[in-house]
């Protein structure tokens, strides 16, 4: 049963922008089928073809300015306003959650909206017209560095990782929505909370590789799952 007290984590991936329009990355026509991972999403990948790797999040810079939350997202919200404690982590790089009005949000693969100066670490959303063509742009602090897409690759440290161990060892809730479970850290959350009592919960197209650790599972698009499941959650309080 749900009260205002219950403490919730979410983690929620590229499946629940995908009705915003935004592709996932291991669909059959997802963004891992066109592009390899090694080539645009590694540290390496950058030394070797800078323009390449700018080019490929430059596309999905822009792309942000043509989608908008739907009604997965704003389900989130509601569920927000309603519990005293819930944090929300996302995979994803686009600024739906964001957009939707979801406040206690941490990004733990970066942003799409912000690029990442590599010389002095100023970090700055940079959305205008000339932010967002094929030249690359220069650091507007220490100014003769190149800036690089504000985005976690293969490789590299997720954010704010100890915030998010410290939520998942006393929620009382777990959800993970829209993600197949392929990658760490953020695929480990589920055993995290699974282990220390949490009740767990999943909505996803697909059953995802870690199915077997869910206590509850909602096969379907989340938003047209999640709208509803949260109007019974709130509503499930006895007086
Ligand atoms: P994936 O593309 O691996 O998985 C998306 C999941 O969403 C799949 O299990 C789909 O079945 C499910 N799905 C699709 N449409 C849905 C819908 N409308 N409602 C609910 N579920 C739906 O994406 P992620 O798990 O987010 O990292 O991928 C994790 C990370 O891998 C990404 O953050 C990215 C990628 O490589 C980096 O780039 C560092």
């Amino acid at each position: 049963m749900w009260t205002k007290e219950t403490k919730v984590v979410i983690l929620t991936g590229a499946g629940i922008s995908a009705e915003s329009g935004i592709r996932t990355f291991r669909a059959s026509d997802g963004l891992w089928e066109e592009h390899r991972i090694e080539d645009v999403a590694t540290p390496m990948g950058w030394e070797r073809n800078p323009q390449l790797v700018w080019d490929f999040y430059q596309e999905r810079r822009r792309q942000l300015f043509e989608v908008g939350p739907n009604p997965g997202h704003v389900a989130l919200t509601k569920l927000e306003e309603y519990l005293d404690e819930m944090l929300l982590v996302t995979q994803n790089v686009d600024n739906l959650h964001d957009r939707a009005g979801s406040k206690n949000l941490i990004h733990i693969h970066g942003e799409l909206e912000k690029l990442r100066c590599e010389e002095c670490d100023y970090v700055g959303i940079m959305m205008e017209d000339h932010d967002l063509t094929s030249s690359f742009v220069s650091c507007p602090e220490c100014s003769n560095a190149v800036m690089r897409p504000h985005i976690v690759w293969f490789h590299e440290m997720p954010m704010r990782m100890s915030e998010i161990e410290k939520a998942l060892n006393q929620c009382d809730v777990f959800i993970a929505i829209g993600t197949s479970g392929h990658v760490y850290p953020a695929a480990g959350f589920l055993a995290s909370a699974k282990q220390q009592g949490s009740h767990c919960i999943g909505i996803n197209l697909d059953p995802p590789l870690n199915f077997d650790l869910f206590d509850e599972f909602h096969q379907g698009k989340a938003g047209e799952i999640l709208p509803e499941l949260v109007h019974q959650w709130i509503n499930t309080e006895q007086p």
